[in-house]
């Protein structure tokens, strides 16, 4: 193992040192050669691609350990040990040992990636019984002091007090506070999926290990109209660099909790904001100056890539702006800014079209919490700090999206293009993915022709009456981009926008046949969406990149998970 030990949380464990979480380098198989071909990626490429030397990876599970040092010596451990729902005070952690899930277990879906390039745990381990137990809680990892984390968060606007974490009991999400900390196989599949989907749509994100599902019934009450269903737990060990939230800083500052609240900032900031100084008298500015603008850059690219999270929830806002805790998120299909992926989100709070600015009033919420530790001076410029991120969010917002049509230097009329190409998208409810996958897929000369043959999407979207007043627009535009072949066009539009992304109906389909025990499409999704860029046979069989099937519409995201 590298000696340069970074705090990954396991969802089960609270904090593990192992190496770092390397940044994925450029080398995407998504290179013009490699397109059309068989993407399966060799275990050699992947070690090859995460440096890692086959003969340093652990064969064995006995090697692997975790420590939990670092959060229990930085911080005041809750006095009351055990696993039952209450309220604490004056500490960031409870111990907790998580209840394990009943047998018999079995490994519905594992990332190699995750695996063998951030744990540097051989695949073959995954084989054995123990493995099982370890990565869903049956059984402690060496060195692991189970935690639960107390924070709490505004939700849906709300100030909602302190918030319980079932994650650290189970490796799961849960539905509630009082809830059973499990999670069961629909929403573990569609967490372990999307969250790798995001990683490799190189938006940052917690990762996925494994997905263990066991038959340990659960009951859920899936669209909370009273019918209750059994459904089986499951259980996702997933990895970030830090699960600290907005909310983890908020319950210290709403509780008066002062010195805490400056210890566990010094903490957050030592460990993952390293080009802060720690004697710097601005930190906590910079820091908030740090959060504001990667929280913009965040639900940018959420926005390039049709993502809707779909509980923005202060404490579902990471301090290090990763997108965490996939519960009924979505991608949009038809373009539509009023998008809501939680059927049960009525008043629309957490519409795609919304996200930007349920940004900003999480990141007002932070500026509240940090506002004890902040003099009256610093209070006014992280003010003026808040009031530049809708500046940032725009500038980001502007790029990705310029980069999504290949437009390349900047023309005063870029943002207007933009505009009206969504605009139309609106009005003729034109597939947000393959819209922007088409124009980049299409040469200018067919786009010139009108030709649209086999591009579905186009199609729709030349249905408007202003197509053509906006085509003709774009190939101006394109054509002023001098000593710029049509093909360098194609290749960068087609590295930016996907080909493929975790439809809902996709997930669905995969998530029927996991709950009969049949995980072959949960491995092909998974396997297709480590490559969402490249054109992949298998995709195209399943019609992953075809108009969604009707059935698709009629599919309501469940809420409890
Ligand atoms: C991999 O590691 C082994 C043992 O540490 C070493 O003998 C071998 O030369 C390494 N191989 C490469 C390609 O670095
Ligand atoms: C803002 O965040 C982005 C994304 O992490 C980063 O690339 C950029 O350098 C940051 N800008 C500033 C001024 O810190
Ligand atoms: C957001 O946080 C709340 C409170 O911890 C939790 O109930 C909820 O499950 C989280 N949302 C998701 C999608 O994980
Ligand atoms: C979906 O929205 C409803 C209504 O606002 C909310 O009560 C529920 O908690 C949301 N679902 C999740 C998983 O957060
Ligand atoms: C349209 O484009 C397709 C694919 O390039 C081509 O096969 C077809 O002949 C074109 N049709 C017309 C009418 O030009």
């Amino acid at each position: 193992m590298s000696s340069v030990h970074t705090v990954l949380v396991f969802a089960l464990v609270a904090a593990a040192s192992v190496t770092p979480v390397h940044a994925l380098d450029s080398c995407q198989s998504t290179d013009r050669d490699c397109h059309g071909h068989d993407t399966k990626t060799s275990p050699d490429a992947i070690r090859s691609r995460w440096n890692v030397n086959a003969s340093n990876l652990m064969q064995d599970l006995d090697q692997f350990s975790v420590s939990c040092t670092k959060l229990i010596d930085a911080f005041p451990l809750d006095e009351v040990d055990g696993n039952f729902v209450r309220t604490v005070k004056n500490c960031i952690f409870s111990k907790s040992i998580p209840t394990p899930l009943k047998g018999p277990l079995r490994l519905a879906a594992v990332s190699k990636d995750v695996l063998e390039g951030i744990l540097n745990v051989d695949m073959a381990v995954t084989q054995s019984e123990e493995f099982l137990h370890y990565a869903s809680g049956g059984k402690l990892l060496p060195g692991s002091v189970p935690l639960a984390h107390r924070y709490g968060g505004h939700q849906f606007g709300y100030w909602a007090g302190q918030l319980g974490d079932g994650r650290a009991h189970s490796l799961g999400r849960y539905t509630d506070r009082s809830g059973d900390g499990r999670a069961v196989i629909r929403s573990s599949v569609r967490e372990f999926l999307c969250s790798e989907a995001m990683h490799f749509l190189h938006v940052p994100t917690s990762r996925a290990a494994s997905l263990i599902v066991s038959d340990e019934p659960v009951m859920r009450d899936q669209f909370y109209n009273g019918n209750v269903n059994t459904e089986r737990g499951a259980v996702v060990l997933r990895l970030a660099k830090s699960w600290f939230r907005i909310g983890s800083l908020e319950i210290l500052s709403q509780s008066g909790e002062i010195d805490l609240l400056r210890k566990l900032l010094n903490f957050v900031i030592d460990e993952h904001f390293s080009s802060i100084s720690s004697d710097d008298p601005d930190k906590y500015l910079v820091f908030y100056s740090t959060v504001v603008n990667e929280t913009a850059h965040l639900i940018a690219q959420w926005m390039s890539v049709g993502f809707a999270h779909g509980v923005c929830n202060t404490d579902n806002f990471s301090l290090l702006s990763i997108t965490i805790d996939y519960g009924p998120f979505g991608f949009m299909e038809s373009y539509n800014p009023d998008f809501v992926p939680n059927s049960s989100d009525d008043e629309g709070r957490y519409s795609i079209g919304a996200q930007a600015n349920v940004g900003l009033f999480n990141l007002e919420k932070l500026l509240t919490a940090l506002s004890p530790v902040l003099t009256k001076k610093q209070q006014k410029e992280a003010n003026v700090i808040l009031k530049g991120y809708v500046h940032i969010y725009q500038m980001r917002f502007h790029q990705l999206f310029k980069a999504k049509l290949g437009l390349l230097r900047d023309e005063e009329g870029d943002g207007y293009l933009i505009a009206f190409l969504l605009k139309m998208m609106e009005d003729t409810q034109s597939d947000f993915t393959m819209t922007f996958r088409q124009l980049g897929e299409v040469s200018a000369q067919r786009l010139h022709n009108g030709n649209f043959t086999q591009m579905w999407a186009l199609e729709d979207l030349s249905s408007h009456r202003l197509f053509s007043d906006w085509l003709s627009m774009y190939l101006l535009r394109l054509g002023r981009q001098q000593n710029n072949h049509d093909l360098d066009r194609q290749h960068r539009m087609n590295n930016v926008n996907p080909r493929y992304v975790l439809r809902n109906w996709m997930a669905e389909s995969a998530i029927k046949k996991a709950e009969m025990n049949d995980f072959s499409e949960v491995e092909l999704l998974h396997h297709i969406l480590s490559s969402p860029f490249v054109t992949q046979e298998t995709a195209e069989e399943a019609g992953y990149a075809a108009r969604p099937p009707l059935w698709a519409k009629r599919l309501k995201v469940s809420c409890s998970s």
